[in-house]
């Protein structure tokens, strides 16, 4: 890969950084569509946040920069302007440079989330659909479903008062949609996901029982690696469609593609 001074270039923040992945997903997908962008991880501690960001602003080869753990509500403050996807998620976790020096905070997982089901011919609308996670992803996924005209969503997780205020934050922005929280069979289901990280270890409990999901369901794990975690290993197993973590990735990869083609 060859980077000059022509690279529109990106970053992705996050401490710890080992981990982080996302930035040969991007370089790669950007080299597959032939797009000279170079994605690089940036280590930013929570204190040097401000100063990161403020130093980023005056660069002008920067298009934008992702936003990772533990750095997603905190930029905020540090910006311009954010969407109101980012404003009612909470989060941000794509910036955008304008030529102008411009810092405009945007949240990609909703959409990204809702275009990876479509684009695998998963229907959304007027579908029932049983959540586990009510994270910073959870937050995500729940407004993407609601505004992608979900006919019920019903929001599990570990801590139940995150489950019950997730639920009532979306019904407050989508009245029309039947939004619950709590415990509740999954195979009532048209579409379970999890948006928790179990199933990131390979001894990790399932996030749920799927027992009696089967054809006609869908299972999207949000997780990226593995590829193919349990929870959907036993989906397939009992003959529901599956969707990975990886075709939510991708679809952000789009989105980013089109934001910094403008
Ligand atoms: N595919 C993608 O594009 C994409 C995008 C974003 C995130 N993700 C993935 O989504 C997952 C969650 O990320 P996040 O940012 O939402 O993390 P987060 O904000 O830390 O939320 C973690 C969620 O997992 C639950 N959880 C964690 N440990 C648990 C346990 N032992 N038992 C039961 N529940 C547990 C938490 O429940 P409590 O609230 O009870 O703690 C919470 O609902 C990660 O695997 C991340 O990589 C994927």
């Amino acid at each position: 890969m060859e980077i000059t001074g022509k690279s529109k270039i990106m970053f992705v923040l996050a401490d710890p950084i080992d981990h982080v992945r996302a930035s040969a997903v991007i370089n790669a997908y950007f080299r597959s569509i032939g797009d000279d962008v170079a994605v690089s991880p940036l280590h930013v501690l929570p204190g040097d946040l401000g100063a990161v960001v403020a130093s980023i602003r005056l660069m002008r080869n920067v298009f934008g920069f992702g936003v990772t753990i533990p750095h997603k509500t905190r930029v905020i403050e540090h910006l311009d302007e954010i969407t109101s996807t980012a404003r009612m998620i909470g989060a941000v976790n794509f910036v955008k440079r304008t030529a102008e020096g411009r810092l405009v905070g945007d949240n990609l997982d909703a959409r990204g989330f809702i275009e990876s089901l479509l684009e695998c011919d998963v229907a959304v609308r007027n579908r029932k659909v049983l959540q586990v996670g009510a994270g910073g992803a959870g937050r995500a996924t729940a407004f993407g479903l609601a505004e992608a005209g979900v006919a019920e969503l019903t929001i599990m997780n570990r801590d139940e008062e995150k489950a019950r205020a997730l639920a009532a934050a979306v019904v407050a922005q989508y009245p029309a949609t039947k939004v619950s929280a709590g415990r509740a069979e999954a195979r009532a289901f048209d579409l379970i996901v999890n948006t928790t990280s179990l199933g990131m270890k390979a001894d990790d409990p399932l996030p749920l029982d799927i027992e009696g999901v089967g054809p006609g369901a869908t299972v999207s794990d949000i997780i990226v690696n593995p590829a193919v975690t349990r929870l959907m290993a036993k989906a397939i197993e009992q003959g529901a469609k599956t969707i990975g973590g990886k075709s939510m990735l991708d679809a952000q990869m789009v989105l980013v593609a089109r934001l910094i083609a403008r």
